[in-house]
């Protein structure tokens, strides 16, 4: 059975539809252990509580430097065992040294077809007001590894959404939510667990 964690920053509908695929059996061989928030209201927090899982916050704002965040934040991801981490909506940046301790073992779910509107400054509605601005015709959603750069790891699963006229941001991020992330952050975490995509060591 995969050890999942699941970092969130806000309402969590990601992490619902890992905990309705784990659930649907669409996830085979997973269970999420632990749910960590860097803000206490995020909605996603009560998700996870609702389940009785596990579920924390971890707050920069609690600690006197960055340095003493990312410890306590490795600290209780160590005490979970995890085989993998999964960044859902999880707005802060992760420590190098966490990237090399779950080297390709970490994934993060994207608002767009990486290498288009990601990034620095990229980030929920931020994309969508960016594929529109650019007129794009055609976005989506994509499920990579997490290394040290921003949205630059190994691409696992993309899918494809239409841009439709009228669109705003909201009703974009709407549908790449429905169409795409909630379909291959799932998928991808099932083949993960399954043997059907690789998983890394660790360094
Ligand atoms: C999702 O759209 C996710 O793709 C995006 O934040 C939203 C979180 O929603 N992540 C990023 O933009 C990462 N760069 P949720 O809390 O309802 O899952």
């Amino acid at each position: 059975m995969l050890r999942i964690g699941v970092l969130v920053s806000g309402g969590g509908t990601n992490l619902q539809a890992i905990l309705d695929g784990i659930d649907s059996g669409k996830i085979r061989n997973g269970k999420v252990e632990v749910v960590i928030s860097n803000n206490e209201k995020a909605y996603a927090l009560e998700r996870a509580a609702r389940r009785q899982i596990p579920a924390f916050c971890i707050s920069p704002k609690s600690f006197a430097d960055r340095a003493r965040f990312h410890e306590a934040l490795l600290k209780k991801l160590e005490e979970y065992a995890l085989d993998l981490i999964v960044l859902a909506g999880f707005l802060v940046t992760i420590p190098p040294e966490m990237i090399r301790r779950y080297r390709n073992r970490i994934i993060n779910i994207h608002p767009s077809l990486i290498p288009s509107f990601c990034g620095v400054g990229y980030y929920g509605l931020k994309v969508h007001e960016g594929a529109l601005k650019r007129g794009v015709k055609v976005t989506g959603a994509t499920v990579h590894f997490v290394d040290e750069g921003v949205d630059s790891g190994p691409i696992l699963l993309q899918r494809a959404v239409e841009v439709e006229p009228g669109d705003t941001p909201g009703t974009l991020q709407k549908r790449v939510m429905e169409q795409a992330e909630w379909v291959i952050l799932p998928k991808a975490i099932d083949m993960l667990a399954n043997g059907e995509l690789p998983l890394g060591e660790g360094e």
